[in-house]
């Protein structure tokens, strides 16, 4: 977590990182001494935010685990960052998608690049649609996902096999993503 955060403060914005997992807010603190970065530990909706506070929303592989869960108690996410931004705020999402069917490890149910559309647009206009990298997992990297911890070098063998396995996404066509495990794409979304 946190890895955008500097990028952000450097041109000027105010960050607030959320996340459920406290080990989480630990290490992007660890990352980010900036005065103008806070992390905050939330585990539940709403978010502990006024309406219309932000002006930009970021997303970075998170909503992919909760898109099963709209509408089920705990809230409707998509519309909760709609509430915390302001009108025409930016929401800017990269999350994994997939034409397989297929997903990583970490992803359980995986959506399709319509399913996240469809999410965002009760209330946001969506302005741009990227693929930007796609993956094809090997066999020994499906084993690492799922019996990592007690596997030797966990982090380091998963960081070189993703290298070996991701590719560029950038104007793939949907048969050669049908071919993939799975792709990330890149959404940026207006509020209503
Ligand atoms: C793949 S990590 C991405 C972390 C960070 N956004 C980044 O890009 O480095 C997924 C994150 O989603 C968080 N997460 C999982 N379920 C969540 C939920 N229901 N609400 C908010 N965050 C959640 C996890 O704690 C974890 O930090």
């Amino acid at each position: 977590m946190g890895r955008f955060t500097q990028r952000l403060v450097d041109r000027g914005f105010k960050y607030y990182g959320v996340d459920t997992s406290v080990g989480m807010i630990e290490s992007a603190k660890r990352l980010n001494t900036s005065d103008k970065a806070e992390f905050i530990h939330s585990s539940h909706l709403p978010l502990p935010f006024p309406a219309g506070h932000f002006e930009v929303c970021l997303s970075v592989m998170v909503l992919q685990y909760l898109m099963q869960q709209r509408g089920e108690e705990g809230g409707n996410v998509f519309s909760e960052l709609a509430r915390v931004l302001s009108p025409g705020g930016q929401m800017l999402i990269i999350e994994q998608a997939s034409a397989s069917g297929m997903s990583s490890g970490t992803v359980k149910a995986c959506s399709t690049e319509a399913d996240y559309i469809e999410a965002l647009s009760e209330s946001f206009v969506v302005e741009r649609v990227e693929k930007i990298r796609c993956a094809r997992m090997t066999k020994l990297s499906s084993i690492y996902l799922r019996y990592g911890k007690s596997l030797p070098l966990k982090n380091l063998a998963i960081k070189f096999l993703a290298k070996q396995e991701t590719r560029q996404a950038l104007n793939a066509d949907v048969n050669f993503l049908k071919g993939m495990d799975y792709y990330d794409i890149c959404i940026k979304a207006i509020k209503k």
